[in-house]
């Protein structure tokens, strides 16, 4: 009787935990029907942002990028990321004609103890490291006038700029949070660290990931014409015709066009499919009701959503073996060891037990539990890359080349003598470069929405690197050389 009874016991909660993540995978459904009201969400939502200052959660911001690089740069520049996980320094040759002819990166991670410091501190830190950098490279910036003085800064938070080369920061995200940089000017943060180390450099551009992404997509190939970053955070820009900005008509010098940073993180709509586990990761976060479209998507989050749907499974059954206490503890799971549970292709998912042991302290689970494991991580993957997707094609419906006004119809502007144009869109960032099935989804889910005739015009572009070298590019064609405007 009670070895029968256990098996009863047990193959009810075994039951529970299948019934869980059925209902977890129906909450977070993203059919292409709901897709496209995500699109035309972000649609209107983009209308608001440019209308007014604070007319959406999606702020719309700009860039004063109104020249993007086209190729012809030239000369020697460096660059300085900051905004994920690593902090980068780079410094490119530009030859012209579209080529790099040198390119060098250092990449180290940002102390953590940084993140929650003070402005001086984590500008001097940045200084030494650039100037650690700039030694030995050998460039000598005391003798030469025009050689890599200009310095491209990739600042990868929301900043309301004053022109290309200056910005307050609006908020922090992803995290970070050094109270005391708030509304500051982050170029005159870091010209002050600058001079303290003696670093004689000219900060000749200050721009988001996501723009710098753009301007290295334009630099290869000029049918680009939106970026999208999908690392730590997530973001989006695009190239707007300046009388589509309505809250700064007058302001802008161009005719033709800018980028905007549209800080797409923040994005929210009552259409996107949200769970329990993600009301619990936003009211625990840094920042509550912040950043809503993020927190679903990007590397920061994707691992603990998966982290918070184990914890609950293991709750309400003993196929885990006993509770964890590893499973309450917030960004154990990071999303890069969540892609390793995903992508295991090992037949008895040896390689998904492994990192139960030794990351969530869960042992000797049977092998469909560890399917289980991969499960939850598809589920939170396919939801982020097809959400993404439809941010993607929001985006190329505003500026009408998702071919929604007919491929033959030729008054829209996507198209030229009734055909729509060659549109590409550069993407950066780990999810996109380094998760392969999150690509997949991604790409699936693009043509999915667009549909099989418009899908082909329409090409996904991987920038590795891409904010760092498009903040350099961006240096070199607002220091002195003259770049064709916008298109
Ligand atoms: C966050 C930041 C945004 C950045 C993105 C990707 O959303 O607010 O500025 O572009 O992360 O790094």
């Amino acid at each position: 009787g009670v070895m029968v009874g256990r098996r009863i016991r047990s193959r009810r909660r075994w039951w529970n935990v299948v019934t869980t993540v059925e209902e977890f995978k129906e909450t977070t459904e993203t059919s292409v029907e709901r897709l496209r009201q995500v699109v035309d969400a972000m649609v209107v939502e983009m209308h608001a942002g440019l209308a007014s200052e604070g007319g959406s959660k999606l702020k719309m911001l700009l860039t004063f990028v109104e020249k993007l690089p086209d190729g012809s740069e030239n000369g020697i520049y460096y660059a300085l990321h900051v905004g994920g996980t690593n902090f980068r320094i780079l410094r490119i040759q530009l030859g012209g004609q579209r080529s790099i002819l040198a390119h060098d990166v250092d990449r180290k991670p940002i102390p953590q103890i940084l993140m929650t410091s003070t402005s001086e501190e984590f500008f001097d830190f940045i200084a030494l490291s650039l100037k650690e950098f700039i030694e030995r490279k050998g460039d000598n910036l005391q003798l030469s006038h025009d050689r890599g003085k200009d310095l491209g800064f990739t600042f990868s938070f929301p900043v309301k700029q004053t022109s290309v080369s200056s910005g307050t920061l609006i908020k922090w995200t992803k995290g970070f949070a050094i109270e005391d940089m708030v509304e500051k000017d982050v170029v005159e943060c870091l010209q002050k660290a600058l001079s303290r180390r003696g670093l004689d450099m000219n900060v000749a551009a200050l721009v988001n990931d996501s723009v710098g992404t753009l301007a290295v997509g334009h630099f290869l190939d000029n049918d680009t014409v939106a970026a999208v970053v999908i690392g730590t955070g997530t973001n989006a820009c695009y190239i707007e015709r300046a009388d589509a900005v309505i809250k700064c008509q007058g302001l802008l010098t161009t005719s033709g066009g800018m980028v905007i940073n549209m800080e797409w993180g923040n994005f929210w709509s009552s259409h996107l499919p949200r769970t329990s586990y993600d009301i619990d990761l936003d009211a625990e976060s840094q920042n509550p009701n912040d950043q809503g479209f993020e927190k679903m998507i990007s590397g920061m989050y994707l691992g603990d959503i998966v982290r918070r749907v184990i914890h609950r499974l293991s709750l309400e059954s003993d196929v885990f073996g006993p509770l964890s206490s590893k499973l309450s503890t917030r960004f154990v799971l990071s999303t890069p060891l969540m892609a390793a549970i995903h992508e295991d292709d090992s037949s008895d998912l040896s390689q998904v037990a492994k990192i139960l042991e030794e990351t969530l302290d869960i042992h000797d689970v049977p092998l469909k539990v560890r399917k289980i494991m991969v499960k939850v991580c598809d589920v939170v993957t396919r939801r982020a890359a097809r959400l993404v997707a439809a941010g993607i094609v929001g985006i190329l419906k505003k500026i009408s080349r998702d071919g929604t006004g007919g491929i033959s119809s030729g008054r829209n502007k996507g198209y030229k003598s009734g055909k729509m144009r060659r549109t590409v869109v550069a993407v950066e960032g780990g999810l996109y470069t380094s998760y392969t099935i999150f690509r997949e989804y991604l790409n699936e889910a693009v043509a999915e929405i667009l549909g099989e005739e418009i899908a082909p015009y329409v090409i996904l572009k991987t920038m590795e690197d891409g904010s760092g070298i498009g903040a350099a590019m961006l240096a070199a064609a607002n220091s002195a050389r003259n770049v064709d405007t916008v298109q």
